[in-house]
């Protein structure tokens, strides 16, 4: 049985990913601001360190899989942390565990990203940039300017709309930029994403009351198959993309959204 180490495992996806792999009789190494094996803040440099330091003492140095699952989402009043916590803390994570997942010799990472990068028409392509530069106080600059511009309808339930589409479309980039090169590819470290849609966990349910969540057909962008996601449907995928039989997939973004993405780009793939 492997060892794996989920962020976000205190709630939600990350959750329920830690369960399924653990109901499968593997080790799971938990990282998140609370309830977690490692406790590390993964929108802070050091709190990234903390975590990298921690979860290879903790596994010996050698990872069957990561699942860069921690997050928050656009209700989140400040965009420069948006920035930090989605684009940046999982790129340090995996950067920080190639290494260990190299020594397994098949090691697998998947990281979450979001259909709103590709249907949310608000995504600002110079952050992208910086954060795709690694320019952190650079994109969190950038990112407090955008959120100024942001038309005032939706900035009042979603701050940081701009930001949070734009650090999911960065890190589906970052993903399939690094997941060929020498230094993963040929390690045998695959590295996929997951663009999930609509699901209902404490990070979209808590940002609206809920109220949004009773209906899919009223929700603002289309649900085709008439149903929001759970935890689970997630997991699901998590665990595929972190099994070593997974072994010709890397550098996709997967799309897990009851086909919204499909519905609104039915020509783009
Ligand atoms: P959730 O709120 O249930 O779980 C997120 C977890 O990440 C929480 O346990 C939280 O404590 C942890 N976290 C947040 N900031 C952190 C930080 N600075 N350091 C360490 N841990 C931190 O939310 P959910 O929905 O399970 O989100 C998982 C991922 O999915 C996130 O990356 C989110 O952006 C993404 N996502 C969620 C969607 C949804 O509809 N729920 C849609 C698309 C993407």
């Amino acid at each position: 049985m492997g060892t794996f180490a989920v962020t976000g495992s205190a709630s939600g996806m990350g959750a329920a990913s830690a369960a399924l792999l653990e109901r499968a009789g593997h080790t799971v190494i938990g990282v998140d601001l609370h309830d977690a094996h490692v406790v590390a803040d993964l929108g802070m440099p050091d709190g990234r360190a903390h975590a990298v330091a921690e979860v290879l003492s903790l596994s010996g140095g050698r990872l069957d899989g990561v699942a860069a699952i921690a997050g928050v989402g656009p209700s989140v009043r400040d965009a420069a942390a948006v920035m930090s916590v989605n684009y940046f803390g999982p790129v340090a994570l995996l950067t920080g565990l190639r290494a260990a997942l190299a020594a397994s010799g098949a090691g697998r990472a998947v990281v979450i990203s979001s259909n709103s990068a590709s249907t949310v028409p608000l995504v600002d392509d110079g952050l992208a940039a910086l954060a795709l530069a690694g320019d952190e106080d650079g994109a969190r600059e950038r990112a407090r300017a955008g959120q100024a511009a942001a038309p005032a309808e939706i900035l009042d339930f979603a701050p940081s709309i701009t930001a949070y589409a734009t650090s999911k479309l960065a890190v589906a980039h970052w993903v399939r930029r690094t997941a060929v090169t020498p230094e993963w590819a040929r390690r045998g470290v695959l590295l996929n994403a997951i663009a999930p849609g609509a699901v209902l966990t404490p990070l979209m349910t808590g940002s609206t009351g809920g109220a949004a969540f009773d209906d899919p057909d009223a929700f603002p962008t289309p649900m085709p198959l008439g149903v929001f996601g759970q935890a689970e449907d997630i997991a699901f995928w998590v665990h595929q993309f972190l099994r070593p039989e997974a072994r010709f997939t890397t550098g996709a973004v997967l799309y897990v959204d009851g086909g919204t993405d499909a519905a609104m780009r039915p020509d783009a793939h």
